[in-house]
């Protein structure tokens, strides 16, 4: 498994004063240090931070370590060395319940050394006794904050590489619970390698013990879809000329429900009773198309932009994948199964389409397992799928029978990042075998690539990525491109015919990796747009594999910001969950319409981040109808109140502001919003002009 942010983390070594990606132009920093109790002279038995069990820490890379840096070596802040304390990594948490037993916490906190060379230590210690501006652009930024049962008790100021440790000295008395956080203040964690060193209880009663983060009560918030009919889903689709074509309106509403459609171009045509759009389009051209669903208790219709030309993917892509529940062991049954949840569980009347088969497909020379062994392809170096895949055409013909779409899974490498077939030197045939088997999506993920490309230089890395886009585009079926890639192929995917491509590592159900992921994707937004998206990697919402079934260790209020923050930022929206057993809660996540709405919306932008402090931020985005979608998000751990004002949103006139999970309008927009949004939760809302 990749991670980028291991990468950047051994890269200590070239670290200098430039970042990449930091670009805090509206970022809040607060500077002061909020005051805190005055130093206790509580004396009794010292117990060190680093004793404690340490398993509780919550942490964005890299394991907790005591008395050392998170990095595995001696601690020291700014060349003073410490030889007790914990080694953490922004963005982390640890609760600890003194049971009021605990009179005082000592410590001093930085970021350690390790993450520069010791030139770059000395030339950043030089830069900050000068005050010089740059050193504000370091890597590693982090505020230290520390709770009793729920108050600030103190925070230190923004910490940066370099800078010399603060002291904090927090009296204790009469505290529950005490709750250590460090925000990271970059763009990125990368480098936020955190101490608090030399970190003490003093202890008077009951010894401190690291606790799990209380329990959330589960709550839904969508309302129930209505007896009448609704169309949802995207309003906009592309398909090239001679392609077939399948698109299915999307309808909420009690069954029968009667589809017609107005202007519907030539060459198309739609099944009355399942809303399945079907043909073959000649030639380039635009159409609006009314579309209309009836039922006993109504009516609704919609227009639906269709547009023949290049582009795919017009809005992000919904769907499926196998990966995050079935892992390395899909089979044929299991994705049939997903398709019919898909449809049993309503999923596709909101819009979600996409069936893939992630990684494990195809053979594997080196397997033991008699289902997966064999050549990777024929005599004619066409490529063979395993035995758990015995009919891959019978399977992609059923899937859009069902008037779902099927997707596939590559590697430009000689194998996958399983180590199955790869597509390498095999291009042109692969993607002739997957139009000839009917998919309709690619994830190509950037494994074993040394035959592929010699180096990850921007020249060499093109080439993979733009042959077999050039061979899917000789294919007589549309195929969007997905390109799985940790290392930085924002700036250029779009050009090599990419449709989506991955801007992270691996996500896992934790809120570090979600809300590290998600929280990571500013100033991306320029990339993204209609036909060419960011992902943000797949839904860690439902029932989940890696291991044993679980459901996701993400907490409800975790799952709506989840899923808040990757419809906002665009992103492919690919559930990753056993869809044959859902929960009422998790379908409320996956089928509120107005907030899929914000991730389907035709103008196709991306979310930037308005404002942020250590533990709340305001994300926006402009929809087509010149309304904001906007998401007030709290990464802290306890309520906070988030606000946003007018000028930061550069609101004029009149304005309303609807609730977007619970559907509901809540007030005029006054000078400036504010809402309490619960512990890593999120509050997503609509403002449009009064009247609208
Ligand atoms: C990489 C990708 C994952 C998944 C696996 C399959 O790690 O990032 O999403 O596709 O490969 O091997």
């Amino acid at each position: 498994m990749r991670n980028i942010l291991a990468f950047y983390c051994i890269l200590l070594a070239v670290n200098s004063f430039a970042d990449q990606r930091i670009a805090t132009g509206n970022t809040t920093i607060p500077v002061a240090i909020a005051a805190s109790s005055p130093p206790s002279t509580a004396t009794g038995e010292i117990v060190p931070l680093s004793s404690l069990n340490l398993g509780e820490v919550q942490q964005s890379w890299g394991s907790p370590q005591a008395n050392q840096s998170v990095g595995g070596r001696k601690m020291a802040i700014s060349g003073e060395k410490f030889l007790t304390g914990l080694g953490t990594h922004a963005r982390s948490v640890l609760w600890i319940d003194l049971k009021g037993g605990a009179r005082r916490f000592t410590a001093s906190v930085g970021i350690d050394d390790e993450v520069v060379t010791p030139i770059v230590l000395r030339e950043l210690r030089s830069a900050f006794e000068k005050g010089y501006e740059e050193y504000k652009k370091v890597n590693g930024r982090v505020i230290f904050q520390i709770y009793g049962d729920g108050k600030l008790l103190w925070r230190s100021k923004v910490m940066q590489t370099g800078m010399p440790a603060m002291k904090a000295d927090v009296d204790l008395t009469g505290i529950q619970t005490l709750v250590l956080v460090v925000s990271s203040m970059g763009e990125a964690v990368n480098y936020d390698h955190a101490d608090w060193a030399d970190a003490n209880f003093v202890v008077t009663g009951t010894k401190p013990k690291t606790i799990s983060p209380p329990r959330e009560a589960t709550y839904i918030l969508t309302p129930k879809a209505s007896s009448q009919p609704r169309i949802n889903g995207a309003k906009v689709f592309g398909v090239r000329p001679e392609s077939p074509f399948l698109f299915t309106i999307p309808a909420t509403g009690d069954r029968p429900m009667k589809f017609t459609a107005r202007n519907l171009p030539k060459g198309l045509k739609l099944d009355s009773t399942s809303g399945q759009i079907t043909g073959v389009l000649k030639h380039k051209g635009e159409w609006t198309v009314v579309v209309r669903a009836a039922n006993s208790a109504g009516a609704a219709q919609q227009k639906l932009k269709i547009v023949c030309g290049d582009t795919l993917a017009l809005t992000p892509p919904m769907g499926w994948n196998t990966w995050n529940v079935f892992v390395r062991d899909p089979d044929e049954v299991k994705v049939r199964a997903a398709a019919d949840a898909m449809v049993r569980s309503g999923l596709i009347n909101h819009g979600w389409t996409y069936i893939n088969i992630d990684d494990c497909w195809q053979n594997k020379h080196s397997s033991k397992d008699p289902l997966v062994a064999g050549e990777g392809r024929d005599t004619n170096g066409m490529v063979l799928a395993n035995k758990k895949f015995p009919d891959m055409k019978g399977l992609c013909d059923y899937i859009h029978s069902k008037g779902l779409k099927a997707g596939i899974y590559s590697s430009p490498g000689l194998y996958t990042c399983q180590g199955h077939t790869g597509s390498f030197q095999h291009e042109e045939q692969d993607a002739r075998r997957y139009a000839e088997w009917g998919f309709d999506y690619l994830k190509y993920d950037w494994c074993y690539t040394t035959h592929s490309a010699k180096n990850i230089s921007l020249y060499e890395q093109r080439i993979p990525w733009s042959t077999m886009a050039l061979a899917l585009a000789r294919t007589k079926r549309d195929i969007i491109f997905s390109l799985s890639e940790t290392l930085d192929v924002w700036p250029w995917a779009k050009e090599v015919g990419a449709n989506s491509w991955r801007t992270t590592g691996d996500i896992t159900d934790t809120w570090s990796s979600m809300d590290d992921i998600g929280f990571t994707q500013n100033g991306l937004e320029h990339v993204a747009g209609p036909g060419h998206w960011n992902d943000c990697d797949m839904f860690v919402v439902g029932t989940l594999g890696g291991g044993r079934l679980h459901p996701t260790r993400l907490t409800p209020n975790e799952q709506y910001t989840h899923i808040s923050l990757w419809c906002l930022l665009a992103s492919p929206l690919l559930i990753g969950c056993d869809m044959t057993q859902f929960d009422d809660f998790t379908l409320g996540l996956l089928t509120n319409d107005e907030v899929l709405e914000v991730n389907q919306d035709p103008l196709g932008q991306q979310a930037h981040r308005i404002s942020k402090d250590e533990n709340v931020e305001v994300w926006a985005k402009d929809m087509e109808d010149g309304s904001k979608a906007v998401g007030l998000f709290n990464r802290g751990e306890f309520e906070n109140i988030v606000t946003v004002s007018r000028s930061e949103l550069g609101l004029a006139g009149k304005k309303t502001v609807r609730d977007l999970w619970r559907q509901k309008d809540l007030s005029e927009f006054p000078e400036s919003f504010s809402i309490k949004v619960a512990r890593h939760g999120a509050t997503l809302i609509r403002i449009r002009s009064s009247g609208k």
